[in-house]
């Protein structure tokens, strides 16, 4: 029997039931209605502290920091597809956002410096963005921050989904295109790993 593709999703808003966690939500549902199984972390309510620069890290790619991000790094790894739903803060992703992401320094050393790990699985990766704003230039700010983590963990940067002009919770409920993207972006994850294999 082929096992289930895997999804790990992250909720970097520390708003619950806000336009980001709508959006993902809304494509989560879509990939479980097709037989994916979803882990989901909110980022806000995880006990983790930002990356410390470790100087002795081993370089198998695993951060020792005994913290809440050891959930995350073996899902990742076993991860068919990654989303990082994230709002726009001051121009870029949010706090909760990076501090996650800086923690994955330990597999960009391993990889690009000192090339003793290898990332096994190739995954897609899935970046969903808010901002109140209508600016395209901090969604590219955004954007290029995550395709850099992407190519870290082993993601390709497959599908985007960005909602300018949303500020309240709920507003995005106005912008049903948004919803409707979000509902294709979770069936194409896992329609496309079906074609291909
Ligand atoms: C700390 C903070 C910083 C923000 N910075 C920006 C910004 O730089 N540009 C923008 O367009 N909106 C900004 N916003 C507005 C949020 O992106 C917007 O309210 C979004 O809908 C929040 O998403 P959420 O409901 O998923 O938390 C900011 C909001 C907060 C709380």
């Amino acid at each position: 029997m082929r096992s289930p593709f895997r999804i790990l999703a992250v909720l970097a808003s520390p708003r619950r039931g806000g336009n980001s966690e709508v959006l993902l939500n809304a494509c989560l549902e879509e990939a479980v209605k097709m037989g994916a199984h979803v882990d989901t972390f909110f980022l806000n309510s995880m006990k983790f502290v930002p990356c410390q620069e470790c100087p002795d890290i081993t370089g198998d790619g695993r951060c020792k920091l005994k913290d809440e991000m050891q959930k995350i790094y073996p899902l990742m790894e076993q991860a068919d597809a990654v989303i990082l739903a994230s709002p726009i803060f001051f121009g870029s992703v949010s706090a909760q956002a990076k501090m996650m992401i800086d923690r994955f320094q330990c597999q960009w050393l391993g990889i690009y410096m000192l090339k003793t790990y290898k990332n096994n699985k190739r995954k897609q990766g899935v970046f969903i963005s808010v901002e109140g704003s209508d600016r395209k230039d901090f969604f590219e700010n955004a954007r290029s921050v995550v395709k850099n983590f992407f190519a870290t963990v082993g993601a390709s940067y497959k599908y985007e989904l960005f909602c300018p002009g949303v500020d309240e919770k709920g507003a995005v409920q106005k912008h049903p295109e948004c919803i409707k993207k979000a509902r294709d972006i979770g069936r194409l994850l896992v329609e496309n790993s079906r074609e291909a294999g």
